[in-house]
């Protein structure tokens, strides 16, 4: 490397100052280089503050908080030292000085550093699809509901969407219970700070063999977006999509307008995207049309990196049979500056070298080990349609994933090995290109009219239903059982999509929607005047996830609006087209009339098979909702938080039926079960041996070797340890 060059030859000269450059260099994060904040806190407003708690002092009721100022009360931490009598001492973490407070008016913190242990508490639910999976609605910091997704789901999550706080410098995202603004000089970092947090843990939720995560961002952070997402996922594909979402645009000070925002695709494993009948909207979208039929390429590399120079690993001869039927295997790799005259060939084959048109030296795809594999199952075949002796084709990895998938079915082999598949069936699918322009994804029109219409209530910028519905369909419509998660939910938009495309296909796909309580600037000015604060029930009601979250959920599912009155419109999507109908006009020479052809504004479904789908059939669906709550870690421990850790328990067990309440002995339920006295283990093991739909064991025990004796005795059954696996998850999920 050419720095290890220079540092070497520099150490000749000053071995001190060659230390030095090499420390400072290796110091450098390259990449997106940002001063990651200090680690982020959130209120748990509802935590019975205790002693070792970290607090804020609110300010007197009816005064509001001044989050703009330089000493910012938010950021004045205390650590509670005693409570007696509603009376706490506090000791301020950076003075060290004392000061008392009521317990009333101080507020306990989270610091992202340290664990926390969550819990969940019902607070609704609404049943309308029988044995279905429930979605899940949570209320909460989606910091700490991801770190107990991460426990129900590690590695389990088939798609993430989220469309987070845009950071536009209007006030519309809060850090550290601020509102971050356009003065803020950190902002940026802030915001990095935020969403890294946030998408590691992500990360973690996702499958890591095929998932997805989809984010979407405008043109004030995508840039920084992008870098952070290639670091996170180097691994991953990244792609991004610039989607139309209001056609009329949105002024811009002495800026273009805005019609546009980005999608990000980070595909990470195997994960393809379905490619679709689309309906013709997308038609001006096309970069590339596919069938079903199977592309064999040629082995033979061409464009750029062709020659065999550029890889000279990938010179050597394919055998054949005389009769062209065969493959008899493959030749040595010749050496660059060896002739290729000089390779060793048996006398019963022909040798095929990758050999241009013009008759200079190519090179093939792979490397022989690699072509010999390939052919072995069946990807590898012999073409004669040339005027060549015979060209080697193949077909490539995304062709083979395919087939290994089963997407493709195989009907025999040819005499060479090569597969022969059913691919007779000429079913044209699209895919489409990076710039959507559907008229359908506008916000306005798709997203917050309807909000409007099924809750009467305001929500800003919520996405279109059908922007939403066709970006996770590219991903998750051969996936009836996909598991979707959206950790900054809004109005609930994707989980009224899913519902959509379960609707289309009858799927169980299950959405799980974190989203906080946050209320509006001016809504919090206006309670607070009314000496009102966060956990007062009149606050707490006009908090997203409960004013519009819920509600929209659940008016979704039923088919009517907030009132009770029946939704109108269907799901078909109503576009404006032009459609050419025989007219009649005057001609204003001959002044006699004559028929033309003439256009007429209709509106016509976008999706027609969806037309029959009225809002008020509402869905065949079920969904909770929850709120998110903060355990103290030696009240788990002793077993006396059992109800509000039950409804994740549920979770991991897949959202199916009962959320299994404490029983005597142990509870057996539609997909798990739970262990609570070890003395009932042989009727327990028996119990779940006997029902192949239990997946996952609980056991509430302190005792290792009691754990592992029942792992053993419950092989293909994920079995946890409680409370050990559950405090130890949130342990080491916090930052660092
Ligand atoms: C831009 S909106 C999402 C809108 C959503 N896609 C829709 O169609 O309605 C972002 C949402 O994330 C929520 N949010 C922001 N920060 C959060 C956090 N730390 N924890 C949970 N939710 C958060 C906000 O309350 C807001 O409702």
């Amino acid at each position: 490397m050419r720095l290890e060059d220079l540092m070497e030859r520099a150490a000749k000269y000053d071995e001190n100052l060659a230390r030095d450059i090499k420390d400072y260099v290796h110091g450098r994060r390259y990449g997106l280089v940002y001063e990651a904040s200090k680690p982020e806190f959130v209120r748990m407003w509802k935590k019975p503050v205790v002693r070792g708690d970290i607090v804020n002092i609110l300010p007197p009721r009816g005064v509001m908080e001044d989050t703009k100022n330089d000493d910012d009360p938010s950021e004045i931490v205390y650590k509670v030292i005693s409570i007696s009598n509603g009376v706490a001492t506090l000791r301020n973490e950076k003075t060290d000085e004392t000061v008392t407070a009521s317990v009333d008016d101080i507020v306990a913190l989270a610091r992202f550093d340290k664990p926390i242990y969550a819990g969940l508490k019902e607070t609704g639910r609404v049943e309308r699809g029988g044995d279905k999976p429930y979605h899940v609605v949570i209320n909460g910091e989606n910091y700490h509901a991801l770190q107990t997704l991460v426990y129900a789901y590690q590695g389990q999550v088939d798609c993430i969407y989220i469309d987070p706080p845009y950071n536009t410098g209007a006030t519309d995202w809060k850090y550290n219970n601020n509102y971050v603004g356009k003065d803020d000089k950190y902002r940026h970092s802030k915001w990095l700070t935020f969403m890294e947090d946030r998408l590691r843990l992500a990360k973690k939720l996702l499958n890591p063999k095929d998932s997805v995560l989809i984010v979407t961002i405008d043109e004030k952070e995508y840039l920084r977006l992008g870098l952070l997402l290639e670091q996170l996922f180097p691994e991953a594909d990244i792609q991004m999509v610039s989607s139309a979402i209001n056609g009329k645009g949105v002024s811009r000070d002495s800026e273009f307008f805005r019609v546009n925002e980005y999608i990000f695709f980070v595909k990470i494993g195997d994960c393809l995207f379905s490619e679709l009948s689309l309906p013709d909207e997308w038609l001006g979208n096309i970069k590339t049309s596919t069938t079903k039929q199977v592309r064999w390429g040629s082995l033979m590399r061409s464009g750029t990196g062709a020659d065999r120079k550029d890889s000279p690993g990938c010179f050597y001869p394919i055998f054949i049979s005389k009769d062209k039927k065969e493959f008899r295997g493959a030749g040595e790799v010749i050496p660059i500056g060896v002739d290729r005259s000089t390779a060793r060939i048996p006398d019963d084959v022909i040798a095929i070298f990758p050999i241009h048109d013009d008759g200079t030296e190519g090179r093939w795809q792979y490397s022989r080990d690699k072509f010999l594999e390939l052919q072995a199952k069946g990807y590898a075949r012999i073409s004669t349609y040339t005027k060549k002796d015979a060209t080697i084709r193949y077909i490539s990895e995304g062709w083979q994933k395919r087939v290994e998938r089963g997407e493709i079915e195989v009907i025999g082999k040819g005499p060479d090995g090569s597969l022969i598949f059913n691919d007779e069936e000429y079913d044209q699918k699209y895919i489409p290109g990076n710039q959507w322009w559907i008229n359908t994804h506008d916000a306005t029109e798709f997203g917050s009219k309807l909000v409007q219409k099924i809750i009467g209530k305001r929500f800003s910028f919520p996405k279109s239903l059908y922007a939403v519905h066709d970006t996770l369909r590219f991903f998750v419509n051969n996936k009836p059982n996909a598991l979707v998660v959206d950790f900054f939910g809004g109005s609930g938009t994707t989980l009224h999509a899913v519902n959509l495309l379960n609707a289309e296909d009858c799927g169980q796909r299950k959405c799980i929607l974190v989203t906080n309580n946050e209320i509006s600037e001016d809504e919090e000015i206006s309670l607070t005047a009314q000496g009102l604060r966060p956990t007062d029930e009149k606050w707490d009601d006009l908090g997203i996830a409960r004013y519009v979250t819920w509600p929209r959920t659940v008016c979704s599912i039923e088919g009517q609006d907030i009132k009770g009155k029946p939704l109108k419109g269907d799901y078909g999507r109503p576009i404006e087209t032009y459609q050419e109908y025989e007219g009649e006009i005057i001609d204003p020479v001959t002044g006699k009339k004559k028929r033309k052809k003439l256009f007429e504004k209709v509106k016509r479904p976008f999706y027609p098979e969806l037309a029959d789908h009225k809002m008020s059939d509402g869905f065949r669906e079920n969904a909770i909702f929850f709120d998110l709550e903060y355990l103290e870690p030696s009240v788990v421990n002793a077993d006396l938080a059992f109800d509000r850790i039950a409804p994740i328990l549920w979770l991991a067990g897949g959202c199916k039926g009962e959320i299994l309440q404490r029983q005597k002995g142990y509870v057996i339920g539609e997909t798990y079960a739970v262990l609570f006295d070890p003395r009932y283990k042989t009727r327990f093991v028996d119990a779940v041996l006997e029902n192949k739909e239990i997946k996952t064991s609980f056991i509430v025990t302190d005792a290792a070797e009691r754990y592992r004796s029942l792992c053993a005795e419950l092989p293909g059954c994920r079995v946890m340890q409680l409370y050990e696996s559950y405090l130890r998850s949130f342990e080491i999920n916090a930052i660092g």
